[in-house]
């Protein structure tokens, strides 16, 4: 036995969605990358924002000295002052740098966030379907995931939150737009939700937060904006970065924000920067860091990933398949037409379409088609999906 034994479990059962994308790198050597319809992972097609790179070369050539040496656990004070600003800006919010930390992607805020707030044994109620490296983060922090399904239309149940809550409940951790699922929660279901944590976390005596992750903020459609959290609840801290909407997940990017308003500020944000640092981040990646401020307003074109739904929801809808049209993010999660999601993968892989079951969502039944591709991709692929579904219905 060389590595630990739950390291080689979780090879073991290592994520499907990883399994498909690399499936799909042998199956496009042997067919050909243009027959290959890869839907497996949400990486984006998308180029960076044309500013990306002359904000990238100015940072090069600035001739001062230190640049790339250690700098305070929260990042940079200049850029947590833009994000603050900046928040300020978009949300009701007061927002000041203090409650602001720089972190390595949303991943790894979430881990900077669940190692801070967790005791071994502390439960987080995750709404399903769910992003499902929540799991492995917080099996880091000794946390147990507390899922609770939500509804048909993917809302949030919050009558079955509320019963979820119990004495081990540490924090509620929720995800708008929704991978895999693109929706996004109302400002009602939000302050539902608020109503529910700060009633609960009164009746328990403890503070009940409210984790909220949103890479896929700026990706939102038809005019729907997504409520922010922090005038819903006030014991509320969100994860983000810029690897969706500025298509920078190899960079590394993103960063805290606290409710000006969190109860115990201070200890809250000191043992987040402790955690960063003890996490071995130590602090988010310097160049990125100061090219962010630059970079506040600016996205990539997301009526790339708004054609891409229009043809595959209309398709899809004409061949019969059955989902609820996404709102943000670029993902769509349409029912499965036969009951085992992983069968109807697997017939879709036959037509060279490469999508995941919703098992690897906590959803069974369904199907994740990660629509950041070429729309001519999704255009090609629309025979593949109508011939497998054909198949299920003249089978069954
Ligand atoms: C819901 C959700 N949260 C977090 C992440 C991680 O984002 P990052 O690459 O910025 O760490 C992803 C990445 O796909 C995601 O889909």
């Amino acid at each position: 036995m060389t590595v630990a034994k739950k390291i080689e479990n979780s090879i073991k059962n290592s994520s499907l969605i990883r399994k498909m994308f690399e499936e799909g790198l042998k199956r496009k050597m042997e067919f050909g990358e243009d027959n290959v319809f890869d839907f497996s992972l949400g990486n984006p097609n998308l180029e960076p924002p044309d500013g990306f790179k002359d904000v990238l070369r100015n940072l090069i050539n600035d001739p001062g000295s230190g640049r790339h040496g250690y700098m305070p656990n929260a990042g940079y004070q200049e850029t947590r002052q833009a994000i603050a600003d900046y928040i300020s800006k978009i949300s009701s919010a007061r927002s000041s740098a203090d409650e602001i930390i720089m972190t390595v992607g949303a991943g790894g805020a979430l881990n900077v966030i669940l190692k801070t707030l967790l005791d071994p044994g502390d439960e987080v109620i995750i709404p399903s379907p769910y992003f499902m490296e929540y799991n492995f983060y917080l099996d880091n922090h000794q946390g147990v995931p507390r899922v609770v399904p939500s509804k048909a239309d993917f809302s949030l149940d919050l009558e079955a939150m509320e019963k979820a809550i119990c004495e081990k409940t540490k924090a509620v951790l929720i995800n708008s737009p929704n991978n895999p699922t693109g929706k996004v929660y109302s400002r009602e279901e939000l302050l539902g939700l608020g109503s529910i944590l700060e009633k609960s976390g009164k009746r328990l005596g403890r503070t009940i937060y409210l984790i909220s992750d949103e890479p896929y903020r700026k990706l939102a459609y038809d005019g729907v904006t997504v409520p922010g959290i922090f005038d819903v609840f006030r014991e509320s801290i969100v994860g983000t970065s810029f690897s969706k909407d500025l298509s920078l997940p190899g960079e590394r990017i993103g960063y805290i924000a606290v409710n000006p308003g969190i109860s115990e500020k201070d200890t809250v944000m000191a043992g987040m920067i402790m955690s960063n640092r003890i996490l071995g981040f130590v602090n988010a990646p310097a160049l990125m860091q100061r090219a962010i401020p630059s970079l506040l307003d600016a996205s990539v074109d997301i009526s790339f990933y708004r054609k891409n739904r229009d043809i595959l929801c209309d398709g899809l809808a004409s061949f019969g398949y059955r989902f609820v049209r996404p709102q943000g993010a670029f993902y769509l999660f349409p029912e499965t037409p036969i009951r085992d999601d992983a069968e109807f993968v697997s017939m879709l892989k036959d037509e060279n379409i490469l999508t995941v079951p919703g098992s690897a969502f906590g959803r069974p039944g369904h199907m994740r088609i990660a629509y950041c591709t070429s729309p001519r991709v999704v255009e090609r692929s629309l025979p593949g999906f109508e011939r497998a579904i054909k198949r299920c219905n003249t089978q069954g």
